[in-house]
Order: structure tokens, then sequence, then C-alpha cells
């Protein structure tokens, strides 16, 4: 299959929506020049459940929560992503945790903190990267 453009941000409806046992694969491609950041977002009505956020400027990872306020931010140990770079994003939504794997290499566990999966219905993705897919 020949890769298209989609556009950024590309945002996705969870069916279902969220419950543990489901999956998540994003690819994509860093931009080639001066990326600042990646975004990948787990919302619900009321904020951001799962915030996985690549910062090329600080050479590594952010995850946090925001629900009217940013909460204690993680720094999975590495940063895979690279300009210039094609990435695939494995995100496994168990009871307890998101379990994110990049490029096949297990990165980080976020535990859940926004309990309510099923009120969790959008996966959006946006920063400086070319979508190739979601698959939600
Ligand atoms: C902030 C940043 C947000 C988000 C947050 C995560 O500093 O502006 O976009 O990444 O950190 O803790």
């Amino acid at each position: 299959m020949a890769s298209q453009k989609l556009a950024v941000p590309y945002i996705s409806v969870i069916n279902g929506p969220l419950k543990p046992g489901k999956s998540f694969i994003i690819r994509g491609v860093v931009n080639p020049t001066n990326p600042y950041r990646m975004e990948f977002n787990f919302r619900h009505r009321y904020g951001i459940a799962f915030h996985f956020n690549p910062r090329f400027d600080k050479n590594r990872v952010v995850c946090n929560t925001w629900y009217g306020t940013w909460g204690k931010e993680e720094y999975p140990a590495g940063m895979p992503f690279k300009a210039g770079q094609p990435f695939e994003v494995y995100i496994y939504c168990t009871d307890s945790v998101y379990n994110v794997s990049v490029n096949g290499q297990q990165m980080c566990n976020y535990n859940h903190r926004f309990m309510e999966l099923k009120n969790i219905d959008v996966l959006d993705v946006c920063g400086d990267l070319q979508v190739i897919s979601v698959e939600v």
C-alpha cells in the first residue's frame, strides 16, 4: 500500500470505547527539519487521560494526565524518536496501565490515573510528524 499523508492533528474515535485488552498502533515519520514535539493523547470529555509527549527539544519523552491541570510528569527512559525517521508506537491498555512499545521495544507502563476507561473515546496525534496510519 502506498503511504499517504494524513492530516495532523489526526483524531481517531475509539469505538467501544477504551477497555483493557484494546491496542493501538500509530505509524508515522518524524518531521525531518527541526522537530520540536509530538503528542499522543487519549482523551475524555474533561481532559487527557494519557498524554505521551516525545520532546526533541529535551531529548526525552514526557507522560502525564490533564484533568483541569497537569499532574506529575513521568519520564520513561530513552528517546527512540529521531528527526526524519519512521516509527511505530504500540499502545496496549490493561486494567492498570497503558503499556507503550516503540519500534518493537518496550518503553513504558503508565498507570491509569483516570480510571473511567469507558469515558475515553478519542486518540489524537499531533505535532511535528507525518501520520502514516492509526489503528484503533
Ligand atoms: C507542559 C506542556 C504541555 C504538556 C505538559 C505535560 O509544560 O505545555 O503541552 O506537555 O507539560 O506535563
